[in-house]
């Protein structure tokens, strides 16, 4: 594990072991013009505090890959940082009743757990945060773009709609061109930002304009585990059939009748037992694992992902608010971070919240991670009835142990039947298109995902629109440069070219290697999908449309970060645990966007997603130093740019490992 005397560039200069002397000749050291780079680290930066510092940014001491056994004597847990620091929360009494704040009455009366004292609030309000204000333009977003902000008194930003004795304006002319916005007024004000959910596992939405919201009741029934699902009986029954003919080989019988029919008409009666395949108009697969007597099914929409910016789903950083920066900056595709099945299946409102969709995600998918084909089914029963996407993915590719440890994410590849019944479940309950994505397999010694891709494409899934493939292991984490002549082996697997789209996935950073990974194996799917490059340099699918590299100014940069905000009060609320969260995502995001060196301070070009700038560089300007600063506490300074100061005991820790340098191992 990195020391604190690793992690702090002073620090370790005092310690001549931990200097990194990189050789001139390393295809992994970023080349920086002569003039940008430092002996020591640039003043306008200012002293450091202690508790903001991050762990080391720099590739540490990996042990644990692939072959553990040989080479990992300090077994570390991997992937994310444990034991972040959690902002203190506000206590509920101190927050103002949503209904006060409508001046309506409240219906919880005294029991309410929110405070019903306006005035008394008023009296003691903060007022606005001056740095907020004028990076928002002067005027709350919310208040500007809808016409009227939830967050009445308690918007930090609020002096433009509330009035000295409490009273929240309304802008009717506004409002009235966001029908949205009444009925989440009406509907979900419990839900928001005084509601349940802890700050950091579950920052409550408040989003104007994004869809997918689960209705209240539904949420309810799945709480109590009392909503009826049409596919589980048929799960059940089906399951209990398997268990009878174990000795039966699992792949033979199910292979049998396959049709590519694009509509599945299923009884309505929801019976399994005795259906029988004259009720069945052209079902896909008479052995399927849950036939789904739902409501009829409509024709599959495939979704052609070829010649298109596919930003890949990323958990935390690829929140909505990111993602409406990904569409301003040419993103096609977009889809939300990886959900739980299990916590969707309980109805819990953080975990539905990933899958919320902003009206600019013109091509949307959502994430799913289960273990068993009978969290797949039901929840894709759920996804078709009450949200609108356009794909679902099935993810095989979470490293974490958490997800493993359980026979999800990864470890799914490896077990073949479930993973068909998972395929073949969602394909019965979705109208939508299906994508897998996946790695190249367990251990980077043994790739087997040119065997398991075969197999997916022969089980013929109706809607499977096309397969992801991430070049590296699953012990590989993000070691080592993704293998795109493997992607392309596996695509030759199915001979000549393949029927479902085989879309490669791994360190694209800039056009040229675009051209180089993508375009370069014709046997590939066209698309531009990125992953860290997408969170690193946002402005890449411009750069790969246009086909250039951009010297992006940091004031550019800057402005990019207000929209974040903007669009992160929106979404998470104006509030002062809004602006809390706001912040929270924004150092998350600033923890991979300081690894982009400017095209101007580039010696060669293009950057590589894994080469490292010398220790010391600056910018152009002392905002494009900052921006380049590996140091949490720097990227606590930008947020305060942005967002007001952060109280004395704020510390921020990344939750994302792969925002450092882990690489070449
Ligand atoms: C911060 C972060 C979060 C990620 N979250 C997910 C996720 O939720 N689901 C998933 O399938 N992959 C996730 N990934 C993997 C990416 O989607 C992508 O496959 C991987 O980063 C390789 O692409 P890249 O080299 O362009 O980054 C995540 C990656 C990062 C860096
Ligand atoms: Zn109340
Ligand atoms: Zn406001």
């Amino acid at each position: 594990m990195a020391t604190m005397s690793a992690v702090h560039p002073e620090i370790a200069d005092k310690k001549t072991e931990d200097k990194e002397s990189v050789p001139e000749d390393d295809p992994h050291s970023l080349k920086v013009k002569p003039i940008y780079v430092l002996s020591a680290r640039a003043e306008s930066l200012g002293p450091i505090k202690v508790e903001h510092i991050q762990e080391d940014p720099r590739p540490g001491d990996d042990r644990d890959i692939d072959n553990a056994g040989r080479r990992g004597k300090k077994k570390k847990r991997r992937g994310q940082n444990k034991k972040r620091p959690r902002d203190v929360r506000q206590d509920d009494s101190e927050k103002i009743c949503m209904a006060i704040m409508r001046s309506a009455p409240c219906p919880y009366g005294d029991s309410c757990r929110f405070s019903h004292d306006l005035k008394g609030y008023m009296a003691t309000r903060p007022t606005d945060i001056v740095e907020l204000k004028e990076a928002m333009g002067g005027a709350c977003p919310n208040y500007k773009n809808n016409g009227y902000c939830i967050y009445g008194a308690m918007c930090r930003v609020g002096s433009s709609h509330v009035t000295k004795t409490g009273q929240n304006l309304r802008n009717e002319q506004a409002t009235a061109t966001k029908k949205d916005s009444v009925c989440l007024e009406e509907k979900d004000a419990s839900s928001l930002s005084n509601g349940k959910n802890s700050p950091e596992n579950s920052p409550p939405v408040s989003d104007f304009n994004s869809g997918n919201i689960l209705p209240r009741d539904v949420q309810s029934q799945l709480r109590k585990n009392k909503y009826p699902f049409q596919c589980k009986r048929h799960f059940e029954a089906r399951e209990k059939e398997k268990e009878a003919r174990l000795d039966v080989k699992d792949d033979c019988t199910e292979e049998k009748v396959k049709t590519s029919s694009k509509e599945v008409t299923i009884d309505s009666t929801g019976a399994f037992n005795g259906i029988d395949s004259s009720e069945i108009k052209n079902a896909t697969s008479p052995t399927i694992s849950s036939f789904t007597p739902i409501d009829e099914l409509k024709t599959k929409k495939i979704i052609d992902f070829s010649n298109k910016v596919y930003v890949a789903p990323l958990t935390t950083v690829g929140n909505l608010p990111f993602r409406r920066i990904m569409k301003q900056f040419g993103a096609d595709i977009t889809c939300g971070e990886m959900a739980l099945s299990t916590n969707l299946l309980s109805g819990q409102a953080s975990e539905w919240a990933l899958l919320k969709r902003h009206p600019s995600e013109d091509i949307f998918g959502i994430q799913l991670a289960a273990a068993h084909p009978d969290q797949y089914t039901r929840v894709s029963e759920l996804v078709e009835k009450y949200t609108d996407v356009d794909f679902v993915d099935l993810n095989l590719g979470c490293p974490l142990d958490l997800l493993c440890d359980k026979g999800a994410g990864a470890a799914l590849m490896m077990r073949e039947r479930k993973l068909k019944g998972s395929l073949e479940g969602m394909s019965n309950n979705l109208s939508c298109s299906i994508t897998v994505k996946m790695r190249t397999g367990w251990n980077i010694h043994k790739p087997f995902a040119h065997e398991l891709v075969p197999k997916i494409q022969s089980w013929n899934i109706d809607g499977l629109a096309a397969i992801m493939i991430h070049g590296r292991s699953r012990l590989q984490r993000y070691k080592l440069d993704a293998n795109w002549d493997y992607i392309s082996q596996v695509a030759n697997e199915s001979k000549n070219i393949p029927k479902i789209p085989i879309i490669g996935n791994g360190d694209i950073f800039s056009y040229s290697e675009y051209k180089e990974k993508v375009l370069a194996h014709d046997n590939l799917s066209t698309t531009a999908m990125l992953g860290r490059g997408a969170l690193i340099k946002p402005w890449l699918p411009t750069e790969i449309k246009e086909k250039r590299d951009w010297d992006i100014s940091a004031t550019e940069r800057l402005e990019i970060l207000k929209n974040f905000v903007r669009h992160g009060l929106e979404h998470w609320g104006s509030d002062q645990q809004g602006i809390n969260n706001t912040r929270r995502f924004l150092l998350e995001w600033l923890s991979f966007l300081h690894r982009y060196v400017p095209v101007g301070l580039l010696e060669v070009l293009p950057q590589k997603i894994n080469q490292r700038p010398p220790l010391y560089i600056q910018g152009r300007n002392d905002l494009e130093t900052l921006f380049l600063s590996p140091h949490a506490s720097d990227w606590v300074k930008i947020s305060e740019l942005l967002l007001g100061p952060v109280g004395d005991d704020f510390a921020f820790r990344p939750k994302h490992k792969s925002t450092s340098y882990e690489t070449n191992g």
